[in-house]
C-alpha cells in the first residue's frame, strides 16, 4: 500500500533540488543544445542533467520503482510505483530565459496518478496535488475558474513540434478563436494545467502531449475540480488533453470535436 502524501513529500523534495540544478545551469548559460524529433524540438544539457539527477535520487530512495522520463525513457524495476518526469517542461522558454518552465514529477500507482508536483525554478511557484487530497499552491487550496460561458473564456493551448501537426492545430485555432474570449500559449503544458487549476486560465486543451507533460499538472487540475479528459470519452492522452471546469468542459469539448481537433497528424 503506497501513501500518496508520502510519495508527494518525496516528489517535492526531489523537484526542489532538481530545480536548483536547472536554475544554476540557466544562470551559467544554456549549453548542449541539440534537436530531437524536429528542428524546433530542442533539448539542452540541463534537461539531461536534471533527469539524471532525479533518476539517481529515486534509484537510491525508491529502488523498486520505475521511472519514465522525457529524455531517457523508462528505467528501473517493475514495482508498483511509476514516476513520470519532465525534467524541464518548457525547454524553449528555458532556452530563451523566459521564466515559464517547470520540473514536473508525478507518482502513478497501478496506472493511476496519485501524487504530482509542478515546480517552476525561475519563479519559485509550486503546485501540488494528491488523489482525493485536493490541489494546492503554497498551501493555498485551488478551485479552478468559476467561468460558465465559453464565449468569455480565456483558453490556454500549446503546439507540437511537427510542422504538419502545427498546420492542423492552426486550423483548430482558426475555428475556435471567434468563440472564446482569447487564447494564451505560454509554452509549458504542466504549468498551463496548473494555471487552469488556479483560474488564471479558464480552460486548456492540447493535442500531442506525452504523459510527462500532463501527469502531474493533470492531477493538479483534477483535484482543483476541473474535468480532465480526452475527446468523446477517451482518457487524456496523445490525442487530446482538455482541462476545464465542469460548466465549460462540454462546450469546449464539443467545439473541439466539431473542429476535429484530435484528428490530423
Ligand atoms: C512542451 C511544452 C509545450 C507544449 C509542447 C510540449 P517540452 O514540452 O509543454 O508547452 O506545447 O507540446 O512538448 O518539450 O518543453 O518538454
Amino acid at each position: 500500500m503506497q501513501d500518496a502524501t508520502e510519495l508527494l513529500a518525496i516528489a517535492v523534495e526531489i523537484v526542489r533540488e532538481a530545480g536548483k540544478t536547472a536554475r544554476r545551469m540557466r544562470e551559467e548559460g544554456v549549453s548542449g543544445v541539440a534537436t530531437k524529433s524536429t528542428d524546433t524540438d530542442v533539448v539542452t544539457a540541463a534537461d539531461r542533467a536534471v533527469e539524471r539527477q532525479v533518476v539517481e535520487t529515486l534509484r537510491v530512495r525508491r529502488p523498486r520503482d520505475v521511472v519514465l522520463g522525457e529524455e531517457y525513457g523508462a528505467s528501473g524495476a517493475t514495482g508498483e510505483v511509476r514516476w513520470i518526469l519532465d525534467p524541464i517542461d518548457g525547454t524553449v522558454n528555458y532556452l530563451y530565459d523566459l521564466p515559464q518552465y517547470a520540473v514536473s514529477l508525478a507518482a502513478e500507482v497501478d496506472g493511476q496518478v496519485v501524487a504530482g508536483v509542478v515546480h517552476n525554478p525561475a519563479t519559485g511557484a509550486e503546485w501540488t496535488a494528491t488523489l482525493g487530497g485536493g490541489a494546492h499552491r503554497d498551501g493555498r487550496r485551488l478551485r479552478g475558474s468559476p467561468a460558465t460561458d465559453l464565449g468569455q473564456a480565456l483558453v490556454g493551448t500549446g503546439f507540437g513540434y511537427d510542422p504538419a501537426r502545427r498546420v492542423h492545430q492552426a486550423g483548430v485555432l482558426h475555428g475556435l478563436l471567434a468563440h472564446i474570449r482569447d487564447i494564451r500559449r505560454f509554452g509549458s503544458a504542466s504549468v498551463d494545467l496548473c494555471m487552469a487549476a488556479e483560474g488564471q486560465l479558464d480552460a486548456y486543451y492540447e493535442k500531442g502531449l506525452n504523459p510527462w507533460d500532463h501527469a502531474a499538472g493533470g492531477l493538479v487540475a483534477t483535484e482543483a475540480g476541473l474535468l480532465v479528459g480526452g475527446l468523446s470519452g477517451a482518457p487524456p492522452g496523445l490525442d487530446m488533453v482538455v482541462a476545464a471546469p465542469p460548466a465549460l468542459f462540454k462546450p469546449l469539448h464539443d467545439r473541439l470535436v466539431e473542429l476535429d481537433a484530435a484528428g490530423g497528424p
